[in-house]
């Protein structure tokens, strides 16, 4: 697949764009387990270009993270244009244009997937992102506003006009928020209508190896994207790939092997955040690092309520010793 002139390789698989997790330190634990794009967490336009520092350093692209693509938003054109040139001073490899966030303080001001509610708008929007880097510049959305207006089929189409170099559909609607299940056979209808010509990238609700090759196979796209199954499961990136290369489950990771990851992982985040920033925004991880594990209450609730260092990471040491049969 090409996104502009960044050759990637065959179904790559994309690590979504998600706040308070795609940050430096979990984009390394996705990288090591084979993530072939990744993108920041959104960043405000209007907060970038009053540079307020927390939205600066989500700006940070590391040289072993490439490709990687940074993730912008707003509802003001000129915004978008000012955060656009500061991002590409950044050097990332493609900038990201957010048109799917529903969260209702983002989307009822027009951002987001606000601009589902506005093409026109959108359109220009985009049109001005593109003429002002020279970066590839790629479009995030959803399939529609509300089910009765799923417009991605024909709004496909004008993005693909205004120069961008890749689409990727979440399937749902924005009034969907997050329920449901995503419907992929309209992102399937975008990919295989004749007049597109830029890399469709599936994305909703993929969670394991056989349901990413079925919606390869089923809807012909160019990539997947996976957002929450990475929770505290970064490996899954080599999960999927082992699948579509033997077509069998890959041998699942001992705890000790987690517990390694889990460490790691914990040591990065607290490289990069300040405070007990990088203890907090690891709890969605380890409850998922270590699920289902019998008789794990008092664990877990050291995992995700202390904020001593030295005893997460004995607690950790600590799981690997006593549950050695897993
Ligand atoms: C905690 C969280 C934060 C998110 N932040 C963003 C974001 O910053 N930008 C974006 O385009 N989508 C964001 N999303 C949406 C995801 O990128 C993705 O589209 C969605 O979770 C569906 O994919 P999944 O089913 O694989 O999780 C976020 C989702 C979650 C759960």
């Amino acid at each position: 697949m090409k996104i502009g002139d960044i050759q990637i390789n065959e179904y790559p698989l994309l690590l979504a764009p998600m706040e308070d997790v795609t940050e430096p330190s979990f984009r390394f634990m996705c990288k090591k387990f084979g993530a072939d794009l990744m993108y920041s967490e959104f960043v405000a336009s209007e907060a970038l270009i009053r540079n307020v520092d927390n939205t600066l350093k989500k700006l940070t692209v590391l040289d072993y993270e490439r490709p990687v693509g940074i993730q912008i938003y707003g509802h003001n054109i000129d915004s978008m244009i000012e955060a656009t040139k500061m991002v590409t001073e950044a050097k990332p490899d493609l900038i990201d244009i957010n048109f799917g966030c529903p969260v209702k303080k983002i989307a009822t001001r027009g951002a987001g997937a606000g601009m589902l509610q506005d093409i026109p708008k959108m359109l220009k929007m985009t049109q001005e992102v593109v003429k002002n880097t020279h970066l590839p510049v790629t479009v995030k959305t959803r399939l529609g506003w509300d089910e009765n207006s799923k417009i991605i089929v024909q709004l496909a189409e004008q993005l693909q006009d205004c120069g961008i170099k890749a689409l990727t559909i979440h399937g749902r609607t924005r009034n969907q928020m997050y329920k449901g299940q995503a419907d992929w056979t309209l992102i399937g209808e975008v990919k295989n209508n004749q007049r597109m010509k830029i890399p469709i990238i599936g994305n909703g609700d993929i969670d394991d190896p056989e349901k990413a090759k079925l919606m390869i196979q089923k809807y012909n796209i160019d990539a997947i994207m996976i957002g929450r199954a990475t929770y505290g499961r970064p490996w899954i990136f080599k999960e999927i790939k082992h699948f579509f290369e033997y077509n069998e489950i890959m041998k699942p990771l001992t705890l000790k092997e987690k517990v390694e990851i889990a460490k790691l992982h914990l040591s990065k985040s607290l490289e990069w955040k300040t405070g007990n920033r990088g203890i907090f925004e690891m709890r969605r991880h380890f409850s998922e690092y270590f699920k289902a594990l019998p008789n794990f209450k008092e664990y877990r609730n050291t995992l995700v309520m202390s904020l001593d260092i030295q005893q997460l990471f004995d607690t950790l040491d600590k799981i690997a010793e006593i549950y050695t049969e897993y």
